[in-house]
């Protein structure tokens, strides 16, 4: 009797045990190694039942009874301790996945577009409304373009007067976007309107001169095209990038690609001509902005076109010298420097 009585204390109290154990493990893997101790081959549960075979006959049927129950109970707290582990275990998942929203983000610096780019995009802007097409051409251009198409004589002048950097076998870099006008008319037919933005390289080096700089060509060729057509495109160009006030002035020039040609002046914006020691148009009044004409017509021979029937006009402005105007930039080497300070100017 005795025998049964302690077999029975014994799996009683290692079944509180187990109980207290399951209820302090915290998580699924340490929980099954707790119920290993209990009821695996060399657990505890295991270890009193072999003391079965010393209890006398008829005793053992009761003890193995006992002995099952037992492990019943235990089997059954260890699935119940399971699932709630499993919960948990999820939910402390989720919450360390959870995004905490009240945490500062992280911070990424806002950019500027260059003061180069934003002139010449509104510049495009505004032709691209008025039906404009944006042509491009290559930087190492034939001098055949850059100057024989647009009606430079071999001996010109103006070939020197570009400072004009050459290359080997009749390549340069071109001195000017004019090209792309000459390459334009080649591809199409008339009626066209394109500007062609672009960078153009001279041997020239100050603080308003870059070897390096951007211009826009403008083309505009149909049956009828006269210089009123010009000026009242290259004067919506001054209101659209400067102000709506401000006046222009025609005053007659030379290209060998226009006749007739003209200087573009826009009024000086600083000073509106009342200052005789205004630095920026140096006391006359007006600034020099563009070069402009109606296309030669050797120029409309050299691409075959027949100059009978088409008349045309051209312009070309530098985006540097519109950009310096604008925003008041008096030396052309802050472009190309980008200088963090200045460009964060124009954020
Ligand atoms: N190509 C000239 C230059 O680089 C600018 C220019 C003047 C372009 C008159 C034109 C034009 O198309 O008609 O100085």
């Amino acid at each position: 009797m005795t025998g049964l009585s302690t077999l029975r204390q014994e799996l009683e109290s290692a079944q509180a045990q187990a109980l207290a154990d399951f209820s302090r493990a915290d998580t699924p893997q340490g929980l099954y190694e707790i119920r290993t101790q209990y009821l695996g081959k060399k657990g505890k549960v295991k270890a009193i039942l072999k003391g079965l075979g010393s209890l006398p006959p008829e005793d053992r049927p009761a003890a193995g009874q006992v002995a099952n129950q037992v492990a019943d109970a235990l089997e059954e707290a260890y699935q119940q301790r399971l699932v709630e582990l499993k919960a948990l275990e999820a939910r402390r998942r989720l919450e360390a996945d959870e995004t905490d929203i009240t945490l500062p983000g992280t911070w990424s610096r806002r950019g500027a577009v260059h003061p180069l780019i934003r002139v010449q995009l509104e510049i495009e802007e505004l032709f691209y409304s008025m039906g404009y097409d944006i042509a491009d051409g290559p930087e190492i251009e034939l001098e055949y373009y850059n100057f024989e198409a647009l009606n430079f004589p071999p001996d010109h002048p103006a070939r020197d007067m570009q400072d004009t950097f050459f290359m080997k076998s009749g390549h340069v870099l071109r001195t000017h976007t004019s090209p792309v006008q000459v390459r334009y008319m080649e591809t199409h037919t008339p009626p066209l309107r394109m500007i062609a933005p672009g960078r153009v390289y001279r041997c020239d080096s100050d603080i308003t001169h870059s070897p390096m700089f951007n211009q826009i060509e403008g083309l505009v060729v149909d049956t009828d095209i006269s210089f009123r057509d010009l000026r009242g495109t290259l004067e919506q160009l001054v209101h659209h990038v400067f102000s709506p006030d401000i006046g222009t002035r025609f005053r007659p020039s030379f290209f060998p690609f226009t006749e007739p040609s003209a200087e573009v002046d826009i009024e000086c914006f600083a000073c509106h001509g009342r200052d005789t020691q205004c630095r920026i148009c140096k006391g006359t009044g007006w600034i020099e902005v563009l070069g402009c004409g109606m296309v030669n017509p050797n120029v409309f021979r050299a691409v075959g076109y027949d100059p009978e029937t088409y008349t045309g006009f051209a312009f070309g402005l530098g985006i540097e010298r519109f950009a310096m105007l604008k925003y008041q930039i008096n030396d052309i080497r802050l472009f190309f420097e980008n200088d963090i300070r200045m460009l964060r100017q124009f954020r």
